[in-house]
């Protein structure tokens, strides 16, 4: 049996319902058996700010050590305002610093964008892209994961709605655990 690779699970929403977190927690729950998800929460991190690095902030200290000791990260995000919504780019922020000493540095990453709308996320996705070439995170390229109509693709017990839907998601978790092993 191969080893297990330990994912932090982050999710780019605050919301009770959110249905991007569902549809991680769905992906979880059909991943390969090696792959052990954990969700990271983001929302207990102070607004970055450099003056705090003097004493930072334990929410900080915890998110950095639990980022930098995962072999990989799975990025789950909703689109603001055709971008990634502030509280997950304040995450990327807080685990980015001090500088030199960036939690995020090599780990390979997964990013899956979801909304109700038919785009599916595209623009948070791709926005997200763009910080993790910056973070020197190798980002999956294929399959792609724009999740379109996310409200109609979840049933009520966190998981898949339909066969498509499933297939889909696994494909994407079996990819994921070969692009990590590939490249941690
Ligand atoms: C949105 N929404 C949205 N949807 C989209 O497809 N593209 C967008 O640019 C935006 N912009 C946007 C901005 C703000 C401030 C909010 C609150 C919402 C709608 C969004 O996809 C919808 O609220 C989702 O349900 C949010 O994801 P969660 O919380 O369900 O995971």
């Amino acid at each position: 049996m191969a080893d297990t690779l330990d994912v932090a699970v982050v999710v780019g929403s605050l919301r009770r319902e959110s249905f991007t977190r569902r549809f991680a927690q769905a992906l979880a729950s059909i991943a390969p058996p090696a792959l052990e998800l954990e969700a990271v929460p983001i929302g207990d991190l102070a607004l970055y700010n450099a003056d705090l690095e003097d004493s930072p902030p334990q929410p900080w200290v915890t998110f950095r050590e639990r980022i930098r000791r995962c072999d990989g990260v799975l990025f789950a995000t909703p689109e603001y305002n055709r971008s990634v919504p502030g509280v997950l780019k304040n995450a990327i922020d807080v685990g980015s610093r001090p500088y030199g000493k960036s939690a995020w540095d090599r780990k390979p990453a997964l990013v899956v964008s979801a909304s109700p709308g038919a785009i599916g996320g595209f623009g948070a996705n791709h926005h997200l892209r763009q910080s993790l070439v910056f973070l020197n995170m190798p980002a999956m390229q294929q399959p792609e994961a724009y999740i379109g109509g996310v409200d109609k693709l979840l049933d009520a017990n966190t998981g898949f709605a339909n066969d498509a839907t499933r297939k889909f998601a696994t494909s994407i978790m079996i990819a994921f655990e070969d692009w990590i092993r590939r490249h941690r």
